[in-house]
């Protein structure tokens, strides 16, 4: 513990009952406590922070030397480092930039080689006869497409996508069932070409093909880091789109994990979104501590989960078509930066990254917004919303979704008080004890911190900016932190005893060295099996 932390430490302790609210008696707070970069606004100004805190939270920064290794990230050094590889991702998207030097080697040539081929293949598919592309992946070879694809509806022209991720049956029978094997094209998304659940999906929807009159050969193609893999699939080297160990799964979407996005938007619009992610790069690289969005993002994040000790973090976009944008931080934020030991192999002395979840306002306000406003645990929450929407004629739902967004927040630092209760229940007739139990119940403690990123319209290049912000903000937040966020060794363990348990399960070995537990529900599983 440096003596960094412990200065936040006791500034949460000198802060921690003062009212949100009240900070804005200070004049400048709304404008002070907010950010942009480009036309997007980050406002932080309804949080406990206030300047002396913001200076601590800086000092986080200097001492975890965050510009340096943002540096030596974008540069290609191997900051990977138990896995010994370089993290660059921002490669797929510096469409004008210089070299990026891996090992000595520019890297450039062979991305724009790739990207290009994509485009042609994109081109290629939208004007043909296919209907339907089904991405096959799972983790970051699903989640940044399909979170996408349906953050982009408006802009989608080219066929139909699904995508089917679970290894559960159900979803790939669920997704198969009415389309038309001759004009579907399967995509196999997997970085390493060896993931059960996309090897399994991969070769049912092969089969599924060849029985209905499709032709496996010239409707499959393949996004991965193993083309030898891809080929003893059988998918042809024309329509394998290959990327390096350098680009991590749940960073993925930019290059070819992306190429379903592409087939959806075209190769116009993919490119856009390329260029809001170069643009938060640069900005990432560029603007003072003070104004870099990633940064401002990353601290508010470390002072209620490090600091304030707050448990998880809500994601709440006022945005429909954002709604996998829960599930696709999640992945981001949590395989990178929930981990107990940092760089060095030393034990991280504060809190791991935090728990994410959230949902699509305003559906979340009828299902678990009770527990945000009056539960007894504190749930930072980061609201995203639209200044327009993409529908001019129902202009009034989105005057309405707005106002609901900015309610939440405003209801969350305000809350009400006991005689403001009180006084609600008495003009709605109630007296004596019954006023009294009554208005208890209506109370809202209030003081509960909240951020909001406003952007004009969910457009590709907003939608770059976007996912870029929360990768970088992922970034810092792992370096001050001093975990590696690139690797995730706490997916392996769960995988290796899945692949024990399949042939006891299938009946082949019996489950002698299990658990009891575990061989109590296999031989429930085996009783009820048909
Ligand atoms: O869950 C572990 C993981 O390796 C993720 O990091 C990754 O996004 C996912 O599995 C899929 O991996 P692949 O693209 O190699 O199939």
């Amino acid at each position: 513990m440096t003596p960094h932390w412990d200065r936040l430490r006791a500034r949460f302790e000198a802060t921690q009952d003062r009212s949100i609210l009240s900070l804005f008696d200070q004049p400048g707070r709304a404008t002070s406590f907010n950010a942009q970069a480009g036309d997007m606004l980050f406002d932080y100004s309804k949080t406990n922070i206030d300047a002396d805190t913001r200076k601590a939270l800086f000092t986080l920064v200097e001492a975890a030397e965050v510009a340096a290794k943002r540096d030596a990230m974008f540069s290609g050094a191997p900051i990977n480092d138990t896995e010994g590889r370089a993290v660059l991702h921002t490669a797929l998207r510096n469409l004008d930039g210089g070299p990026v030097l891996v090992d000595g080697q520019d890297v450039m040539p062979g991305v724009r080689d790739t990207l290009a081929r994509m485009r042609s293949y994109a081109d290629l598919v939208r004007s043909g006869p296919i209907t339907d592309v089904v991405n096959i992946g799972i983790g970051g070879s699903d989640l940044g497409p399909a979170m996408a694809v349906a953050a982009l509806s408006p802009y989608h022209d080219g066929p139909r996508c699904h995508f089917v991720s679970n290894v559960d049956g159900a979803h790939i029978a669920d997704t198969l069932r009415g389309l038309d094997a001759k004009t579907t094209l399967v995509i196999v998304a997997s970085k390493t070409f060896t993931t059960i659940e996309t090897m399994t999906n991969a070769r049912t929807a092969k089969a599924w093909m060849q029985e209905h009159g499709g032709d496996a050969a010239s409707q499959f193609a393949a996004l991965s880091t193993a083309e030898d893999k891809t080929r003893d699939f059988g998918i042809p080297a024309e329509r394998v789109f290959g990327f390096e160990d350098w680009v991590g799964g749940r960073y993925s979407m930019w290059g070819p994990i992306g190429l379903s996005l592409m087939i959806a938007i075209g190769p116009a619009a993919f490119d856009a979104f390329l260029r809001g992610g170069q643009a938060m790069d640069t900005h990432f690289r560029q603007a003072d501590v003070s104004e870099n969005l990633p940064m401002l993002l990353s601290l508010v994040g470390i002072w209620h989960a490090q600091v304030c000790g707050y448990a998880s973090r809500a994601v709440l976009p006022y945005d429909q078509r954002l709604s996998r944008l829960p599930d696709y931080f999640q992945q981001l934020e949590m395989e990178s930066n929930g981990k107990g030991v940092q760089m060095s192999g030393a034990v991280v002395d504060v809190d791991s990254g935090p728990i994410v979840w959230g949902a699509a306002g305003t559906n979340g306000q009828h299902a678990f917004y009770q527990l945000i406003h009056q539960g007894t645990r504190v749930v930072p929450c980061e609201f995203m919303i639209a200044a327009d929407g993409h529908e001019p004629d129902l202009m009034h739902h989105h005057q309405l979704l707005v106002a609901n967004c900015l309610a939440q927040s405003e209801a969350l630092m305000r809350g009400r008080s006991l005689d403001e209760a009180r006084a609600k229940m008495e003009a709605a007739g109630f007296t004596g004890e019954e006023l009294e139990r009554q208005a208890r119940h209506r109370v809202f403690a209030g003081n509960r911190p909240s951020v909001t990123l406003a952007y004009p319209t969910l457009d590709p290049f907003t939608l770059g900016q976007i996912i870029a912000l929360y990768e970088h903000r992922v970034f810092v937040e792992g370096v001050i932190l001093g975990i590696n966020s690139f690797d995730q060794w706490g997916v392996e363990l769960g995988k290796e005893l899945a692949t024990s348990l399949q042939p006891i399960v299938e009946g082949e070995q019996d489950a002698s060295g299990k658990d009891g537990s575990t061989k109590a529900l296999v031989d429930f599983i085996h009783r009820h099996q048909a």
